[in-house]
């Protein structure tokens, strides 16, 4: 170990993450009472110029009027960038008014550390002129060149950090990717294997979210935060979802976004440990105390060598599954 410890974020369950527009109350209550873990009312692009207005009022009120935390649900809203001159009212007004019952407040487009500073600043005064005694946390999206470029700066910008996510629909506006479904795969992105001896070539598909995905899996990871997958446009594609939500998980993801109620059971399903590997890491955990009950070193498991990198892993997905249990 680094004599640098790593201080993980303030552990909230986060396997989806569903995206309601503030500017719909229909769906909230909805919303209150489904699966997901955590609900980020948005004031940003889900909603038009001509009714950000509304929409604020709409979430102050639903943050105020609605039971969202006895339903098991951590809250979020999503404000406009830093380069909008909605954003102050978005955070003055929602705070103020409502943060009490505030636990997260999610920000679009960052692109250097001196963004989340400002807000830190913002927040911390309206916090502190409240009376509000828990300290709301940010979640930055992490969806321009410029962000992505500054990320390990940006992820240790402020202890009120809690996850980095990646929006994959304004990354790839801002850094021009070709690509024509939001957060899908890409026809275009492949290689040609060279010619078997028959003559043949094999097309393989890639992935061209992967080192934008990696690299963020990892600055969160190095500064205990959490690294979340965002949208997946095809709401008619559960297939398509499932598969994107899977390879994010094997890089290391926890969680990822639902922009329609029906992908949220996907996400839960995938982000949680499966009923095999739990099994399997309780069983690892048993044979660490055994062995260590009897003075042994080397701890051994169906024939195979158990080390201390598989015993932590085996803790996280028992602290994981206990976590779910516990909802
Ligand atoms: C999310 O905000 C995205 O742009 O993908
Ligand atoms: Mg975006």
């Amino acid at each position: 170990m680094s004599f640098t410890i790593v201080k993980e974020a303030t552990p909230r369950l986060n396997r989806s993450e569903l995206a309601v527009p503030g500017s719909s109350p229909k769906f909230f209550e909805k919303a209150a009472k489904g699966p997901s873990d955590v609900i980020f009312l948005d004031l940003e692009d889900a909603v038009a110029p001509d009714d950000k207005e509304q929409a604020r009022k709409n979430v102050i009120q639903a943050l105020n009027d609605i039971d969202w935390r006895g339903n098991g649900k951590t809250m979020s809203v999503r404000i406009n960038g830093l380069d909008t001159h909605y954003m102050y009212r978005d955070v003055v007004d929602v705070v103020e008014q409502a943060g009490h019952n505030l636990d997260l407040i999610m920000i679009p487009k960052i692109g250097t550390a001196g963004d989340v500073y400002a807000l830190d600043m913002l927040v911390t005064q309206i916090e502190q002129a409240k009376g509000i005694k828990h300290r709301i946390g940010f979640e930055l999206i992490i969806e321009t060149a410029l962000g992505m470029a500054n990320i390990n700066e940006i992820a240790k910008a402020s202890p009120r950090l809690e996850s980095l996510h990646f929006g994959v629909a304004d990354y790839s506006a801002s850094t021009r990717a070709r690509t024509t479904n939001i957060g899908g795969a890409n026809a275009e992105y492949g290689v040609l294997t060279e010619a078997d001896a028959s003559g043949k070539r094999d097309y393989h598909w890639g992935d061209q979210w992967h080192y934008a995905l990696s690299r963020m899996v990892v600055a969160a990871r190095a500064n205990g935060l959490r690294p979340i997958d965002g949208p997946f446009g095809d709401i008619s594609d559960p297939d398509g979802y499932r598969a994107q939500a899977l390879r994010s998980a094997a890089l290391g993801c926890e969680g990822k976004w639902a922009i329609h109620p029906s992908q949220v059971d996907i996400a839960n399903e995938v982000m949680s440990p499966s009923e095999k590997d739990v099994t399997k890491a309780r069983r690892i955990l048993e044979a660490m105390e055994q062995a260590q009950k009897e003075g042994r070193g080397a701890v051994t498991l169906d024939g195979k060598l158990i080390d201390i990198a598989s015993i932590r892993q085996a803790q996280g997905i028992v602290a994981k599954a206990d976590q779910i249990a516990g909802r």
